[in-house]
């Protein structure tokens, strides 16, 4: 990008009361260019609609719209092949687009923008283009959910068994593939919350010029609808000062990154020589280069840091919008910087993870061991005394016992002998041994949504059908 300096040549393009040049420093603050130039083929798309709406109006003639039309495009061309020379004193997409086609065919380029504000015309821009990144990120976040669905039901053929945590503290066993499941339902939740982004922001900015609208008859139908918007929105300061679409893509995207910030930890917990559950892929890690011994997980490390930036940017543009009075103010070009860099973060993220869920090796011997630790099955053994007529309460106590008579001897529950289980309840006969694996106890969490393996068998099932709507 170039810096002119030249000040006052494109004041010419709207500023005919200016005295002085803009100074220098005040040209570099306010110019956006060196970011919203991403903007250019939404911003062209937008220019192109409004002025085949002009001329359908009879507002420009048919000749004057092949005239934008052709040197937009023109230019639309140049900057996709890298033939363009964006100038901050053009201060953003819209001006350096407008200055070029004015370049290109000379004062009839003035015409363009006939009932049009950069109010309206940046609203549209950045709405198409946090729509389509809203699409794009659900469908990656789809791609996720459809490898972590592979991944468990490549595990429910062995009934891989995984320590189910609450507090970090093992609680009960669960089935690997459970776990998957937990993963791939917040997924689902995450795209749905992305398609009603896309939705509720499905809506046409344009002609709502500055602020109030414009005596021009402009048709707002015509030009939502060439844009691929379902309708123009209803109130022109709404339409210019509004930025809740963005705020809704930034805030499922934070929640999307939370998800993935906590797989990231489960992954990286997992990994650790402690834990051993898990090897990542030589692909997806990286050496020390000082300790050779060392595998760092830094995709997943990143991927939970860059939580901080995705829920950085909510917060930013929510202290952006919520001082400023309607409907456009200067304040609101803060809002793209953002969505780019939520977006392009969790693009990479959502990538990462797919690559590296396939390639990452589980320990079934080591995750079951650490299942069976811990009295996992204790509250197996509760329930087996509430079955047989025990107040459940009186049952967690006679366990508890239990617990702190094995724990005291250093073993574990199935080590007890049985008279030790006898004397801490009569109910407790040789057929309780069969509820102190981990095997039974996942067997037996029948209920709906539970882990037994029939359960997540169905749980597989209905999510491959709704991956398929
Ligand atoms: N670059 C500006 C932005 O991103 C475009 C709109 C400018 N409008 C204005 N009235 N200064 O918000």
């Amino acid at each position: 990008m170039t810096n002119n300096h030249t000040k006052s040549t494109d004041k010419k393009l709207w500023g005919g009361r200016f005295a002085e040049a803009t100074d220098g420093l005040v040209e570099l603050f306010n110019a956006s260019v060196g970011f919203d130039q991403r903007l250019y083929e939404q911003d062209i798309r937008g220019s192109l609609a409004h002025v085949a709406m002009l001329g359908k109006q009879g507002i420009l003639t048919a000749e004057e719209v092949g005239q934008i039309s052709e040197g937009l495009n023109s230019v639309l061309a140049d900057i996709r092949a890298g033939n363009f020379e964006w100038r901050l004193d053009r201060e953003d997409v819209h001006m350096n687009v407008e200055a070029a086609l004015r370049d290109r065919i000379g004062p009839v380029a003035g015409k363009l923008h006939t009932a049009r504000s950069r109010n309206d015309q940046v609203a549209v821009d950045f709405r198409l283009f946090t729509k389509e990144a809203a699409l794009d990120l659900a469908g990656k976040t789809r791609e996720l959910r459809r490898v972590m669905l592979a991944e468990a039901e490549k595990h429910l053929q062995d009934e891989v068994i995984l320590p189910g945590y609450t507090h970090l503290q093992v609680a009960q066993p669960i089935l690997l593939s459970h776990w998957f499941m937990a993963y791939v339902a917040m997924l689902e939740r995450d795209e749905g919350r992305l398609r009603d982004a896309a939705a509720r922001m499905d809506e046409s900015p344009l002609g709502s010029s500055a602020l109030a609208g414009t005596p021009w008859p402009l048709d707002r139908h015509m030009t939502a609808e060439a844009l691929g918007f379902a309708r123009p929105t209803a109130n022109s300061l709404d339409g210019v000062g509004s930025r809740d679409f963005a705020l809704e893509f930034l805030s499922a995207c934070a929640i999307l990154a939370a998800h993935l910030s906590r797989l990231s930890e489960e992954l990286i917990l997992y990994s650790t020589f402690e834990f051993g559950f898990i090897t990542l892929p030589d692909s997806h890690t990286t050496g020390s280069s000082i300790m050779p011994q060392k595998k760092n997980p830094d995709v997943s490390e990143l991927s939970r840091g860059k939580a901080g930036r995705v829920f950085g940017n909510l917060m930013g543009l929510l202290t952006v919008v919520k001082g400023t009075p309607l409907a456009y103010n200067k304040d609101l070009q803060e809002d793209k910087e953002g969505v780019f860099d939520s977006y392009d973060t969790l693009s990479i993220v959502l990538r990462l993870y797919a690559e590296m869920l396939p390639k990452t090796v589980w320990h079934a011997d080591v995750t079951k061991a650490a299942a069976a630790r811990g009295y996992s099955t204790a509250t197996d053994v509760a329930d087996f005394l509430a079955r047989g007529g025990v107040p459940f309460r009186e049952a967690h106590e006679v366990v508890g016992g239990l617990v702190g008579l094995a724990s005291r001897s250093g073993r574990q529950l199935w080590e007890l002998a049985d008279a030790e289980l006898q004397g801490a309840h009569p109910l407790l006969n040789a057929q309780v041994a069969q509820a102190l694996t981990v095997e039974e106890s996942v067997r037996s969490r029948q209920s709906y949504g539970g882990t037994a393996p029939e359960r997540v068998k169905e749980a597989i099932q209905n999510a491959k059908e709704a991956l398929e709507e």
